[in-house]
């Protein structure tokens, strides 16, 4: 979907340097058709474990891209009021939105029950106690999850990995009894679901294997115990290919699913965000300047860390190629692409080798589209860029730039000061 036709890069069907001329650079753009690929072939693949597929909006939040998903019967995954707020913009079901995160507020706890949401997943027991209360006094029975830690290596990046002791997410596995226990003597929850997590941008299948096995000891047993077990959500962290990564393959992740928790009678769902859009997405940037260093070229983009910060943070690896295929043939030399941020951590890529760069010309940052508008910031004042939506041969602003104005509305001068 994101490809060379004639020498220039298009998404689907619409050449980039068209939506240059009328967005101007930086922006992100998205390929509709793309998303619904992933979509629909993650949901042909687990077809058979009958499993919802609840997209985790903290990928890609835009209206468009939780419309786009919602249309197709994905739910939602939400950690926070704003999320929630915009699935309901977007026309999500709220029955089918879960509510994650480790510190969920009162205030959010009372949205979700009265929009009487599909599951709120409990980290810990004050916030069970919370739940129940506010349950109480809004005169409901909250439908809640237990979301528990494995204590699993997902052998990914260390900021992204959530399933192991020293994380913060879940309650270790082990005092599931005990939540279960005390949730049966508090009269406004039903917890009936146990869910799991474990981090992002898996690339093996082990870890699921792992986790999900012991979810599946941990079903038998709380059943033993009298206790009901109707829904397993079995979590999100699929990988995408940002280099040459292989990937998991998807139809062994069926089999680990129908082999690990598949006889369990339970209702199974799954949270994947990075899977559904990051490879739909692209980061459009020009080249403001060359500077030849002592040791190697630093391309100086339009784009910086306030728009894409997976490189600084997470040593993320975006593939980055040049929007006019004719750069690609030349030879190449050492590079950082950097941004205009007053920070060393400020780059897109490090000491990597790529084709001739001139001044003026426009590069596309891969695999953008999961964890990139979403993480902008407006640091060193700068406006969040626009995000374009491609499907076919048209194309939509669905994020216009952010004007000096936005930016600054909210703020004002100290009364000793004006
Ligand atoms: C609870 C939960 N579910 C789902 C996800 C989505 O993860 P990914 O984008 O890797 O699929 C996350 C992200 O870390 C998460 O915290």
């Amino acid at each position: 979907m994101i490809n060379y036709k004639n020498g220039n890069l298009t998404v689907e069907s619409v050449d980039v340097t068209k939506i240059v001329s009328e967005v101007g650079t930086p922006f992100y753009c998205y390929s509709y058709n793309k998303i619904l690929d992933q979509y629909r072939g993650l949901a042909a693949a687990l077809s058979s474990s009958k499993i919802s597929i609840y997209f985790a909006v903290k990928a890609n939040s835009n209206l468009s891209i939780i419309k786009a998903l919602a249309k197709e019967g994905a739910g939602a995954d939400v950690v926070s009021l704003g999320e929630f707020k915009r699935c309901l913009l977007a026309g999500v079901d709220p029955k089918k939105i879960v509510f994650s995160g480790v510190g969920k507020t009162t205030e959010e706890i009372v949205e979700a029950l009265n929009n009487d949401i599909f599951q709120i997943n409990v980290e810990s027991e004050a916030e069970l106690i919370n739940i129940n209360e506010i349950a109480k006094s809004l005169g409901k029975v909250a439908t809640i999850g237990l979301r528990v830690n494995p204590d699993v290596d997902a052998k990914t990046h260390e900021k992204i990995t959530t399933g192991k002791k020293e994380n913060k997410f879940g309650i270790d596995l082990k005092d599931a009894p005990l939540f279960f226990s005390k949730a049966s003597t508090l009269s406004n929850v039903s917890m009936k679901s146990l869910a799991v997590h474990i981090g992002s941008q898996l690339l093996e299948l082990s870890p699921y294997k792992s986790a999900y096995e012991k979810i599946a000891e941990m079903t038998q047993y709380l059943r033993s115990t009298g206790h009901e077990i109707s829904h397993l959500d079995l979590g999100g962290g699929l990988g995408i290919p940002y280099s040459d990564e292989s990937l998991a393959d998807l139809n062994a992740y069926n089999q680990i699913i129908s082999e690990t928790v598949g006889d369990l009678d339970c209702k199974l769902s799954i949270e994947p965000g990075r899977y559904l859009v990051g490879e739909a997405g692209i980061l459009i940037t020009r080249v403001i300047y060359i500077k030849q260093g002592e040791q190697k070229k630093f391309v100086i983009v339009d784009g910086a860390m306030n728009d894409l910060i997976r490189p600084t943070l997470y040593d993320g690896f975006h593939a980055i190629v040049a929007v006019t295929e004719k750069n690609l043939s030349s030879q190449k030399s050492l590079c950082d692409v950097v941004g205009p941020i007053c920070e060393s951590g400020d780059y897109f890529a490090k000491d990597r080798m790529l084709p001739e760069v001139s001044q003026n010309d426009l590069l596309a940052i891969t695999c953008s589209g999961a964890y990139g508008a979403v993480m902008a910031s407006n640091y060193n004042s700068r406006p969040l860029i626009p995000e374009v939506l491609v499907s076919n041969d048209v194309f939509s602003v669905i994020r216009e730039r952010q004007a000096f104005e936005k930016i600054i509305q909210d703020e004002k001068l100290a009364a000793w000061l004006q």
